[in-house]
């Protein structure tokens, strides 16, 4: 029995030594169940008690050497399969990598942003109002009844007789007062729509920022000093302004505002169109009506507005010919700014 037991172990180290044996089926043929070991240690019970321990202990030492050679081969596999992994899936952490595309603001909201930092900073704060209006808010209270001539000039998209989509920023006006007393000092940005085919200057949809100032004593020096102001913080601190007197039913007086030429400081160039001054906001005092139609007293308080353009901001500062260009989404061109 010990020469069966002997040769069981050399045999199965030999086999095990073999690179190419098959692990799984060596476990069973030797250690299994059925195999040749557990064969001899059934045949134990025939042999004379003396001899029992010896064999007995002998077969626990070739089991454990087979455990053990078989043990280590599958530790040896295992490394081998992870090296030969680790190697397929070599990764060159050096090789450049592909930069995803990061965006950035419209330079519509750039511009509108920056206009909105600069009142804030002079103590303005932002009121919103509807883009659906009533034909009241965008016209009626503020001075312009129906049949006004002035509402040819911003004719709008209408969805009742009575109701429309803004064609102006200024009805939000209108809403603040109606809400809130003086002092009131607001800045009102937002979409506002006009019946205008589409051109390199016009759009039907386009953006406004309205301003306003309610208070005792309110007067024009006041409107030009926080337009002369934003002037020089929009385009240069060499800018200047001036007004020239327009009508708007809303104000009385009315003025259109210019600012000095930021390319030739007002020499005239193509830029201005040889006229030293470009146009870009009216404004001027509110007109009576227009408190006395939101309750707010005009013996008492008075006050100025303005209104602007954010596109024709946009165009003048980034130099911008065709207004078409900040709604075509093209990434090319928006990618410059
Ligand atoms: N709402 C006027 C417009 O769209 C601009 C404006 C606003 C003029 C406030 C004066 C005062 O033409």
């Amino acid at each position: 029995m010990k020469e069966t037991l002997e040769k069981i172990k050399s045999a199965a180290l030999a086999e095990l030594a073999d690179k190419d044996a098959d692990l799984e089926a060596l476990r069973i043929k030797y250690l299994g169940k059925k195999g040749e070991l557990t064969a001899v240690l059934r045949g134990m019970g025939q042999l004379p008690a003396e001899e029992r321990p010896v064999i007995g202990q002998l077969a626990n030492d070739v089991r454990a050497a087979i455990e053990e050679a078989l043990n280590a081969r599958l530790d040896e596999a295992k490394e081998a399969a992870l090296r030969q992994k680790l190697q397929k899936e070599t990764l060159d952490v050096t090789v450049p990598g592909d930069e995803a595309p990061v965006g950035h603001l419209h330079p519509l909201t750039r511009i509108q942003r920056e206009m909105e930092d600069i009142f804030l900073g002079m103590g303005f704060s932002i009121a919103e109002g509807p883009e659906v209006e009533y034909d009241y808010y965008n016209f009626q209270a503020l001075n312009i009844p129906p049949d006004h001539p002035a509402r040819d000039t911003q004719d709008t998209f209408y969805i009742t007789e009575n109701i429309l989509l803004r064609s102006q920023t200024s009805p939000v006006q209108v809403h603040v007062m109606e809400s809130q007393q003086p002092p009131i000092k607001i800045i009102s940005p937002g979409r506002v729509y006009r019946s205008d085919a589409v051109d390199a200057t016009h759009s039907p949809l386009f953006h406004q920022m309205e301003g306003m100032v309610i208070d005792k004593g309110v007067t024009m020096s006041d409107l030009k000093g926080t337009l002369a102001m934003f002037a020089r913080r929009m385009f240069g601190e060499e800018t200047k302004i001036r007004f020239r007197p327009h009508h708007f039913p809303f104000t009385e007086p009315s003025a259109e505002v210019d600012v000095s030429c930021f390319l030739c400081g007002g020499k005239g160039c193509r830029f201005c169109k040889g006229e030293g001054w470009i146009e870009i906001l009216g404004a001027g005092m509110v007109h009576p009506n227009v408190l006395r139609n939101c309750n707010i007293d005009p013996d008492v308080y008075s006050g100025y507005a303005f209104g602007m353009g954010i596109e024709r901001i946009a165009l003048l500062k980034y130099h911008i010919d065709d207004m078409r260009l900040l709604y075509e989404n093209d990434t090319r061109f928006l990618g410059q700014f």
